[in-house]
């Protein structure tokens, strides 16, 4: 398996990329529509093919590069069948696996953050899109958002994964890469709380701002970028 993690500074997201050695092709996780051409210079140098792109959930916070993606390689596009974003190519649903040549990935339905929140397992490691964070959880207070959802997101399937599960999650705003499930439920401060009623009084105290791009993020992803 090859891959690599890019870094969109503005909306401190990271974009995935897994590719099988042996039919050359390639899964993106999470585009971001301004660094698509650092992921097509990645992958000519890289001598692989991009035959799927897909969104953890429609993001309040960048515009997806899944449009612009399409039209420039015909890859296959996809988001979760909960999802309003009708312009998606395909849908996945809770438990399906993903065709990229012999890579071994599973949706994972994990709702909470938004209600079209998935994560991503292989057998190594998870993408948790905004549902785990380093050290913290994506926030609840929008887009269907609820933290009921995400507490037994959190703890009734990914804390269920192994412990040595590496963590690669859709932000970091402090320099992190990657965890562990393990480290998380170990230290992540979020996760140390005794029941759901907890947890729900924990995210309906946090009063964040609203995310800079969200009136225009939201409506040109739920069109794929607008592309
Ligand atoms: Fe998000």
């Amino acid at each position: 398996m090859r891959f690599h993690s890019f870094f969109h500074k503005e909306s401190s997201t990271f974009t995935y990329l897994v590719a099988d050695n042996r039919s050359d092709e390639a899964l993106l996780i999470d585009p971001v529509d301004e660094d698509v051409t650092r992921y097509l210079d990645y992958l000519r140098d890289s001598r692989l093919k991009l035959i799927v792109a897909i969104d953890t959930h429609v993001h309040a916070d960048h515009i997806t590069g899944l449009g612009k993606l399409r039209n420039l390689t015909q890859c296959v596009t996809q988001i979760g069948a909960e999802s309003k974003m009708q312009c998606a190519s395909a849908r996945f649903s809770d438990g399906e696996a993903l065709r990229v040549g012999t890579l071994d990935i599973r949706a994972l339905y994990t709702p909470g953050h938004t209600d079209d929140s998935y994560s991503f397992v292989m057998p190594d490691r998870v993408f948790t899109g905004d549902t785990l964070l380093i050290g913290g959880t994506g926030r609840t207070d929008f887009q269907n958002g609820d933290p009921r959802a995400q507490y037994h997101s959190l703890f009734g399937k990914l804390l269920r994964l192994p412990e040595a599960t590496l963590v690669y999650p859709g932000h970091d705003y402090r320099g992190n890469k990657v965890s562990t499930i393990g480290q998380e439920r170990d230290y992540n401060p979020r996760l140390h709380v005794a029941n759901e009623a907890e947890y729900v009084a924990l995210m309906n105290a946090l009063k964040l701002p609203t995310p800079k791009l969200m009136d225009i993020a939201v409506p040109a992803n739920l069109g794929c970028g607008r592309h």
